[in-house]
């Protein structure tokens, strides 16, 4: 598979990563490399790259413990110790090894250590793989705040290996399959369409459609690096979607949801919405509705969460003052930024949902 160069490193796949990996490391000769791991994927994931791994170098192994609720300073107060314990220097390079926890903490504490060392990612779930893997962005959450503390940092390259997502869970899988739903709705009809199609969701089908998500998120984050313009295309099905997933997450009588599950009704919301304000052609509206809902079960939403919802809705981040800025579709691959959106509209919007 072709490699994807993304600012100025690439993303390489399969046998043909793990050779690139090699040659970096014999050529730039680390002092020391530091294996960034959580509790899962040093069981799951490390025994594969060590297999793969050819070095003379020394290698340690810095596991952190798993989950969103560790991705905070904490952790990289620990993983910073780790290394200055086990004597890592400004020619230390560390592999991040683990989902977009392990790749945004890792890519994080490598870029303040000693002023920044080097760092490679190896995204090992479906949805660090499809989004974490470009775009630059590191970070930690703090409290309830997510990504509050980070920077725009680069890793030397990144390594995409498919056989790491046949021990992450179904639901895991899921999650990240509605990231690649998002480009194929905004970006690529061909993406939607082998989607809407798929017969079965099984890792070979979905690991067909990694190099070309990549590709697409690559596209849209290099020619808008800081966020300006079409990078809040990325945002589709987020907005509705993060509320969704703020508001289960909150509410002690409902069971989480994942990002995934969240996002999944937000595209379905926000395809309604789009449908009502710019006309997105209504069939559209119900084939996404309908392939969303073969993939993912309905989650309960009540008339009584609407409030609730909405409300987390206006604090969200991303809306400037106070006002709820959505990406809307006016066609398939075609959007138009900072639609603003009543919230009667959106009330309607939960009910074609739940309908
Ligand atoms: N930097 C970015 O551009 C970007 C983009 C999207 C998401 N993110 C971040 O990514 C995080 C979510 O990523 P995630 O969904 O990968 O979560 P995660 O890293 O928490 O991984 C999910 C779970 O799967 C386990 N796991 C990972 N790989 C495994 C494997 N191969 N086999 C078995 N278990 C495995 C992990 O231990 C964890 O329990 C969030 O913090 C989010 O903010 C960052
Ligand atoms: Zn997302």
């Amino acid at each position: 598979m072709t490699p994807i160069l993304s600012n100025n490193y690439f993303v390489n796949f399969n046998d043909d990563a793990y050779r690139k990996l090699n040659v970096y490391i014999s050529e730039t000769r680390p002092s020391t490399i530091f294996i960034l791991v959580d509790e899962n994927t040093n069981v799951h994931c490390l025994p594969i790259l060590m297999q793969e791994l050819e070095t003379e170098a020394g290698i340690e192994i810095i596991e952190i413990e798993a989950g969103e609720e560790n991705k905070n300073l904490d952790t990289c107060s620990g993983v910073w110790h780790a290394l200055t314990e086990l004597g890592a220097d400004r020619k230390s390079l560390m592999i991040n090894l683990g989902g977009g926890v392990v790749t945004d903490l890792g890519g994080f504490v490598a870029s303040t250590f000693k002023r920044g060392i080097a760092f490679i990612n190896i995204p090992t779930t479906l949805l660090s793989m499809v989004d974490a893997s470009v775009g630059g962005k590191t970070g930690v959450d703090l409290g309830v705040l997510k990504n509050q503390i980070g920077l725009f940092s680069d890793p030397e390259m990144v390594l995409i290996d498919p056989r790491y997502l046949e021990t992450i869970s179904y639901r895991e899988l899921r999650s990240g399959l509605a990231e690649i739903i998002k480009y194929g709705i905004t970006y690529d009809i061909n993406l939607w369409n082998e989607i809407s199609n798929f017969a079965e969701l099984n890792i070979g089908a979905i690991s067909k459609l990694i190099h070309r998500s990549i590709e697409i998120k690559n596209e849209v984050v290099t020619k808008d690096p800081k966020e300006k313009g079409l990078r809040k295309i990325l945002n589709y099905g987020h907005t509705l979607g993060h509320a969704i997933e703020s508001y289960f997450l909150e509410s002690e009588d409902k069971e989480n949801l994942t990002h995934g599950e969240a996002i999944a009704i937000g595209m379905v919301t926000e395809a309604f919405i789009s449908q009502k304000l710019l006309n997105f052609p209504l069939e559209h509206v119900k084939s996404i509705k309908e392939t969303i809902l073969k993939i993912y079960e309905k989650a309960e939403i009540d008339v009584l969460d609407y409030e609730g919802i909405i409300s987390l809705l206006i604090h969200d981040k991303k809306n400037v003052g106070g006002q709820v800025n959505f990406v809307l579709l006016t066609d398939f691959e075609q959007f138009k930024l900072d639609c603003k959106v009543e919230k009667d509209l959106i009330i309607e919007a939960l009910n074609y949902y739940g309908a």
